[in-house]
């Protein structure tokens, strides 16, 4: 069975398109396929693959408009079983249009249906609203992860999260489960951040996963490069972190890069 899982929180900033790229490619490392869903006009998952939104002539947006199909958007991307539906700026207006239809909650799960079933899992990029776009990414999953900063006011709007949730499951998705809390940018330095799990937990009975991941230049400098903070660097404590979390949530083991002694041994001996 593919598990779709949307990776959900309306406060902007908190690494959903981080954590969706990271774990997608920690899966992918560890024999998965995997489609990553850019459900975000700002098309920043799709910018971290390395695609260029402005080169695309099919994305999310012809396929809510069912312009195209979902299989004929989707795009290979450097990582071995790891593809993309990319999205573009026009998305923003799909989401315009989608709100003038019948069945508008339904259309990502429509458009899915075809392709789920070519991979193990689907992560779905959400972007930072409770709009109708969120709604269509919660109505299309069986799972939802929400990221969560660690920061002074982090866990405000997980209440308003929680509430739309339970509305998704009134009307459109009996059946979707939240399956926890991933902490973000976490510096463990400071009392903040443990508070912050500490409430979510008391407060929404949430499952805060182990580990939480940790605020690292390398994981901000990594979409930049077009590439996750696994590719970027591998042995980095984000990447590390991903890796875990892929492998606590999805049960799947990413294989963990070669030590730097290694190679350079295996050099020596080649020299
Ligand atoms: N662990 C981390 N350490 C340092 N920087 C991080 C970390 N995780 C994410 N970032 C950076 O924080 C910024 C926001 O991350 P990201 O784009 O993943 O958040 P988002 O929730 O998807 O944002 P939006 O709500 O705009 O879609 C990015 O510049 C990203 O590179
Ligand atoms: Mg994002």
């Amino acid at each position: 069975m593919t598990r779709v899982v949307a990776v959900a929180n309306q406060k902007g900033g908190v690494a959903k398109t981080t954590t969706v790229h990271s774990l997608g490619v920690a899966l992918a490392q560890g024999g998965q396929k995997v489609l990553l869903v850019d459900l975000d006009p700002q098309a920043s998952l799709t910018w971290a693959c390395g695609v260029d939104p402005d080169d695309l002539e099919r994305s999310m947006h012809e396929v809510l408009l069912r312009r195209c199909k979902a299989a004929d958007a989707v795009l290979p991307t450097d990582v071995d079983d790891l593809r993309l539906l990319p999205s573009t700026i026009d998305l923003a207006g799909a989401e315009m249009h989608l709100l003038t239809k019948t069945g508008r909650e339904y259309v990502l799960r429509k458009a899915l249906d075809r392709v789920v079933d070519d991979y193990d899992v689907v992560l779905i990029d959400c972007p930072p609203s409770l709009g109708i776009l969120t709604i269509n990414g919660l109505t299309a999953a069986g799972e939802v992860l929400i990221p969560l900063q660690c920061e002074a006011l982090g866990q405000r709007g997980v209440s308003q999260l929680m509430e739309t949730i339970d509305d998704v499951r009134s009307y459109t998705n009996r059946d979707l489960v939240v399956r926890g809390v991933i902490a973000t940018m976490f510096d463990r330095r400071t009392n903040l951040a443990n508070q912050v799990v500490a409430e979510v937990q008391e407060t929404h009975g949430l499952e805060v996963f182990d580990p939480p991941v940790p605020k690292s230049v390398k994981v901000a400098e990594a979409p930049g490069r077009g590439r996750s903070v696994l590719e970027h660097a591998s042995s980095s404590r984000g990447a590390v972190a991903y890796r875990e979390l892929a492998e606590a949530i999805f049960g799947v083991a990413a294989p963990a890069p070669e030590k730097k002694a290694k190679k350079k041994s295996k050099k020596k001996g080649e020299g």
